[in-house]
């Protein structure tokens, strides 16, 4: 089990921290695999009624790790990635997710927030999901959640264009519920699961699944996003565009996609 998620469970509340700071939280295969087991585990407790995300050393996550895509790029494997597996989980979790945002949120760091039922942030705090720029896809049921949460205008600035959001943005958006100092964003965030988790348990999960709707929707657009990922994690564009990141260079899209004619 990875050392880089840390799992806490107080008063009702699992806390799953990410703690790979000096890569600035961000997330490998283990770390996914050790998320999704804390939340499928507390599918089976009555002891937890709700999930917080924190992140660690000022940051929330820079999203998936770049040198995992590089290798799924190159290794065409079909077995479902533990990122896939982690997405494919979040429409099915039945407790209230919260997340507390300081520092930089990229890709799954953003789209994870869609999945979430209260979000805070700082006032550092910025929001970006540079997919398309990635060569790649949004994914984890954005395309359906993000313009339903945002707004289509909104969505498509994020998630397509790839704009970053400051905090005061996102939370104009509906991205986030409010901005808070650094000194009390976790606290905020544990006070609003505790005070969850005090509720009458069966008209806590009822109110919630209510305001979520049908999550086969959510599932079934994370299962069309894929296929289409799938297709595009192995282009030339997005073989150089990893290939760029891990070199510490602006990506060349013109020659990536010549030297593919
Ligand atoms: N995957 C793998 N490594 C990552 C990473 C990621 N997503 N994000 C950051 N890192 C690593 C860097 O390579 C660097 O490693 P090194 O110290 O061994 O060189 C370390 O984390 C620190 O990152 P650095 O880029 O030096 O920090 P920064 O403050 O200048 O920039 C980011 C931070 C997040 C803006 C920048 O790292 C970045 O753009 N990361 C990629 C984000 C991304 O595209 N994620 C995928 C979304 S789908």
């Amino acid at each position: 089990m990875t050392q880089e998620i840390e799992i806490t469970v107080d008063n009702g509340v699992q806390i799953i921290r990410l703690v790979r700071a000096e890569k600035k939280n961000a997330l490998t295969g283990p770390m996914y695999d050790a998320m999704s087991a804390a939340l499928d585990g507390a599918e089976r407790s009555d002891a937890i009624a709700a999930h917080v995300f924190l992140g660690s050393g000022g940051v929330f996550t820079a999203g998936n790790d770049i040198t995992d895509f590089a290798r799924r790029a190159q290794d065409g494997s079909q077995h479902a990635a533990p990122s896939q597996l982690f997405i494919a989980r979040l429409p099915k979790v039945t407790r209230p997710m919260i997340a507390a945002v300081d520092g930089l949120a990229v890709g799954i760091g953003v789209t994870l927030l869609l999945h979430c039922d209260l979000v805070y942030a700082t006032p550092t705090a910025s929001f970006r999901a540079p997919f398309v720029d990635l060569g790649l896809i949004q994914e984890a049921g954005s395309s359906l959640l993000g313009p339903a949460r945002l707004g289509y205008a909104r969505a498509f600035e994020l998630l397509a264009l790839g704009e970053v959001w400051t905090a005061d943005r996102a939370a104009q958006a509906g991205l986030i519920n409010a901005v808070v100092t650094e000194g009390e964003l976790e606290a905020k965030a544990l006070a609003a699961a505790r005070r969850l988790a005090a509720k009458p348990r069966a008209a806590l999960l009822a109110a919630r699944r209510m305001l979520k709707g049908d999550p086969a929707l959510a599932s079934k657009a994370i299962a069309d996003e894929l296929a289409v990922y799938k297709d595009l994690i192995r282009s030339p564009e997005a073989r150089e565009a990893f290939t760029a990141f891990l070199e510490k260079r602006a990506p060349d899209f013109a020659k990536a996609r010549g030297s593919a004619a």
